[in-house]
């Protein structure tokens, strides 16, 4: 074929360049992960996460507004709860004012149509730091998805468009569909992490939110009796199609780049909404290399993504997004 055939041909310029490109990243493909924090005018950096901040409600604020200003259309809620506050069950998290159920206020009340997502698990409850109530060295199962389902409502009483449990306890969709269908809340949405890995990759997320599992006796170390095994593939794909039976409208894959495989996977296999979240640690490693001055960091930042999307990322959260938008918004 060669000569007639030359493959770059298609890559002489840049404006042939961007008229075949198969994947384009936009502002509307990105969930803004947000960590809050109780007070008044805090804006604290992560130490693991350089320019990366827990904000107060007043703060949070501010930040939906520029997001919003910025493209950028949907969040993702976490909240760092205080020491005092946490027990095994998790209690906090029911609580009608809790920190949580006064952000989703706080940002439906500044910005109704910013989409807002809320975690649901319990870890950053935890006394353990655990995702599930802890009970003789185990974590229980059952009985955590009823305070999953709890906590669902409650934040969907709130205001919250969708809730997502990031936990990974069996059958925890099926039962939180079930309590928001019982409540009203028919059109309260499920973004399920459905293939979350065992990853160590969390260890930032884990000091943002001070929720790592405790080092005391009878409490697991890790979290490997609930989040998968790395080294597995197929098992993704049932975790996912179990999720969406169950009635996850979106579905996801969590980290991001080490498992790009099995988002592909995933995106052939299923025909739901697929996130992928490329999560703190993977923040931290692009973020150190580029202060030594060993990365370009905009640049890598804009192939990762295009990488996550083209792997079949129809959203993807990120720490980046803000970086995005000021880039190439
Ligand atoms: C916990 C949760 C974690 C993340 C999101 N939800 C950490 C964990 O499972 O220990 C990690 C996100 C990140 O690392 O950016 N339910």
């Amino acid at each position: 074929m060669y000569p007639l055939i030359r493959n770059r041909r298609l890559r002489t310029s840049e404006s042939i360049r961007r008229l075949i490109r198969e994947t384009i990243v936009t502002p509307d493909d990105f969930l803004v992960p947000l960590f809050v924090v109780e007070g008044k005018g805090i804006k604290e950096e992560i130490p693991s996460m350089p320019n990366y901040y827990r904000l107060s409600l007043d703060l949070l604020e501010k930040e939906i507004k520029e997001l919003w200003k910025m493209g950028l259309c949907a969040v993702l809620l976490f909240v760092k709860v205080d020491e005092k506050l946490k027990d095994n069950k998790g209690t906090e998290a029911i609580n009608p004012n809790g920190l949580m159920q006064r952000a989703v206020k706080t940002i439906k009340n500044v910005c109704p149509e910013m989409l807002v997502m809320t975690d649901v698990a319990l870890d950053p409850y935890s006394s353990y730091g655990h995702d599930g109530i802890v009970a003789n060295g185990q974590i229980l199962n059952d009985e955590t998805a009823e305070v999953l389902a709890e906590m669902s409502v409650s934040h969907a009483k709130t205001g919250a468009d969708f809730v997502a449990p990031s936990d990974m306890m069996d059958g925890r969709i099926l039962t939180i569909r079930e309590a928001l269908e019982d409540e009203g809340f028919t059109n309260t949405g499920i973004m399920s992490y459905s293939a979350k890995y065992a990853s160590a990759f969390y260890g930032p997320f884990r000091d943002a939110l001070d929720s790592a599992p405790v080092d005391v006796a009878n409490v697991p170390k890790d979290k490997k009796t609930y989040q998968m095994d790395y080294a597995n593939r197929y098992e993704a794909v049932r975790e996912t199609q179990m999720d969406i039976d169950e009635g996850a409208d979106i579905v996801m894959v969590k980290p991001g780049l080490c498992y790009l495989d099995i988002v592909r996977e995933i995106k052939n296999e299923v025909d739901v909404p697929v996130a992928v979240y490329q999560v703190s640690g993977e923040y931290a490693m692009l973020k150190a290399a580029a202060e030594k001055g060993w990365l370009d960091h905009d640049a890598v930042m804009l192939e990762q993504l295009t990488a996550i999307k083209r792997a079949g990322a129809d959203i993807i959260a990120s720490y980046f997004a803000k970086d995005f938008v000021k880039v190439c918004g």
